[in-house]
């Protein structure tokens, strides 16, 4: 799919503000300092259209992007960030868990997952809240530049093998992409446009 236009239309940290429009919108979640906005600039090859940072912490609200001026993209703020308390590390801001359970319009979330890591409990309790609030959505490694193939490869099928032997019955759908590179670029976009034409 070509990106024609991507444009940000607005911020806000209540679902009942989102836009109005029923079109099709995919997610992106994950651990602060993923490569969530990275990944929403490298998608639409626009360098800055949603903020990063070295730093976590630096999406702090829903933002919306028209694509195309067909559907969105929703940059989300990430979970787990280091700085804040123990206890509300654990619990996932309940803005953001009110957009997933009441968000109409959301197509596919995209659980982001830094590809270098092993499995982090906060992620698991994560994509295990998904799966009990069933939120479709697919898992995204990140960051594949920073690994060679082969070990893209093991920590993908180490990653899957720890959801099995949990409390899932079946693997989701994953991705594996790199913002630096473009890699898994044209696979995220065709998914997308398959769904947006059912
Ligand atoms: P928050 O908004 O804080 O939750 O973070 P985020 O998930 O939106 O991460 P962001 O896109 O801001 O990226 C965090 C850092 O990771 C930045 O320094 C990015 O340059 C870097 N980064 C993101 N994606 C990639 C990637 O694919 N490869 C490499 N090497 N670095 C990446
Ligand atoms: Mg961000």
């Amino acid at each position: 799919m070509k990106i024609k236009s991507a444009n940000f239309v607005m911020s806000n940290s209540n679902v009942a503000n989102c836009p109005k429009e029923h079109l099709p919108e995919y997610a992106f979640i994950g651990r602060s300092n993923v490569g969530k906005s990275s990944l929403i600039n490298m998608l639409t090859q626009r360098k800055s259209l949603a903020k990063t940072s070295g730093r976590p912490g630096k999406t702090q609200l829903i933002n919306h992007f028209k694509i195309n001026e067909n559907w969105f993209l929703v940059d989300l703020p990430g979970y787990g960030y280091a700085r804040v308390s123990k206890k509300d590390k654990k619990t996932f801001q309940k803005y953001i868990t009110d957009y997933f359970i009441e968000r109409q319009q959301l197509v596919c979330a995209f659980v982001l997952i830094d590809i270098r890591h092993e499995p982090q409990k906060v992620d698991m309790e994560f994509l295990e809240w998904m799966g009990e609030n069933q939120i479709p959505f697919c898992m995204i490694f990140t960051k594949a530049d920073k690994l060679k193939p082969k070990a893209i490869e093991n920590h993908v099928n180490a990653y899957i093998k720890e959801l099995l032997e949990g409390v899932w019955e079946e693997a989701p759908n994953y991705f594996v992409t790199s913002s630096t590179n473009g890699m898994g670029q044209e696979e995220l976009l065709g998914f997308i446009e398959e769904l947006n034409t059912n």
